[in-house]
């Protein structure tokens, strides 16, 4: 049997995630939008599956404004959502996605009620802890995607500061989904060699404050909307390690009972990705000036958290 992708939101993000899944050939998809798109979803969905033949995919893609074609889904990736626009308080943008995510989470938990959930609809650690509050699922089955988007921004600009492949370096960017994220500059590699002792400092610095900033770079770049092209992989890649039951272990938005003395919020940690969703928080030893940043950015995170009305 193949497994089922259903993505929520056909906009920039929803239809680039289908994309990079399509190519990856791990699953039949389902793009859902709400019915005032119309026809949108579908002809997305026809437009993918017509490249088909010329990557050589033979993934099945549809289009839908009707959650019964999400039916008995594998994993539900979630992009509906507002931006936020000129004069929206972070308040405001709360107020009208989380309408949007207890809509779309209603549906799904009833269509299907064995999906594990990857919400990437912003404020992230925010809309992720709704999710998991609204859906009633396990902590393991509700998971949200920020981490190895940042950790990709900051891989990024390492093997251009470095003239490296970005297939040697690695990085780990934890911590809420905004600018106070925590950049670990101790554990980010080129070839397994922490980057502290192969760049001067000043250039570590500029590397982590561009990684934080990096939303916002391509948000101004853009001038219309938010990132979707990296966003889109970065999903991809998680929807691999679970059908795949990879063990991978990735930087993701989890529900916190008490690891990095967090407790009740969703928060940038490493995880173990598997068949079963999170199938592990891997707890590594922070100095304290590092647990120091990640409490500053929890306090952020609980700032927009404070604006959800239940
Ligand atoms: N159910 C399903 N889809 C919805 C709903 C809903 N209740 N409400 C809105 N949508 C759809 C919109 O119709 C739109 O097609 O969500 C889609 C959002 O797409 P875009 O506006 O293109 O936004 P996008 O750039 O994809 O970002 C989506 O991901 O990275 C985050 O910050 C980003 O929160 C934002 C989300």
């Amino acid at each position: 049997m193949r497994n089922k992708i259903s993505i929520i939101g056909a906009g920039f993000v929803g239809s680039t995630t289908a994309h990079w899944v399509a190519e990856k050939e791990i699953g039949d998809i389902v793009l859902l939008d709400i019915p005032a798109t119309d026809t949108m979803p579908k002809g997305k969905a026809l437009d993918l599956l017509e490249a088909g033949p010329v990557l050589g995919y033979d993934t099945h893609i549809v289009g839908t404004t009707d959650y019964k074609d999400t039916a008995d889904s594998d994993i539900v990736v979630i992009t509906a959502g507002l931006p936020r626009k000129p004069g929206m308080t972070r308040e405001d943008l709360v107020g009208k996605n989380q309408a949007i995510i207890t809509d779309v989470v209603n549906n799904v938990v009833k269509t299907s009620p064995n999906a594990i959930l990857i919400v990437v609809t912003n404020p992230l650690d925010t809309m992720a802890y709704l999710a998991h509050k609204v859906s009633g699922l396990p902590r393991h089955r509700v998971i949200g995607q920020a981490g190895v988007l940042d950790s990709a921004r900051m891989r990024t600009f390492i093997a251009q500061e470095l003239n490296v492949s970005v297939q040697n370096t690695h990085a780990f960017v934890l911590g809420g989904h905004g600018d106070e994220m925590v950049p670990l500059v101790r554990y980010s590699t080129v070839a397994g060699v922490p980057i502290t002792e192969l760049m001067p400092a000043d250039r570590v610095t500029a590397i982590v404050d561009r990684t934080r900033k990096g939303g916002g770079e391509i948000v101004n770049l853009l001038k219309t909307g938010s990132a979707y092209f990296a966003p889109g992989a970065a999903v991809a890649e998680m929807v691999e390690a679970i059908l795949k039951d990879r063990k991978l272990i990735l930087p993701c938005a989890a529900y916190l009972d008490g690891e990095y003395g967090l407790k009740d919020m969703y928060f940038g940690v490493p995880v173990k990705l598997g068949r079963d969703g999170i199938e592990e928080i891997v707890q590594i030893k922070l100095l304290p000036d590092e647990q120091e940043m990640l409490n500053k950015s929890a306090e952020l995170v609980r700032g927009t958290m404070s604006a959800l009305k239940f």
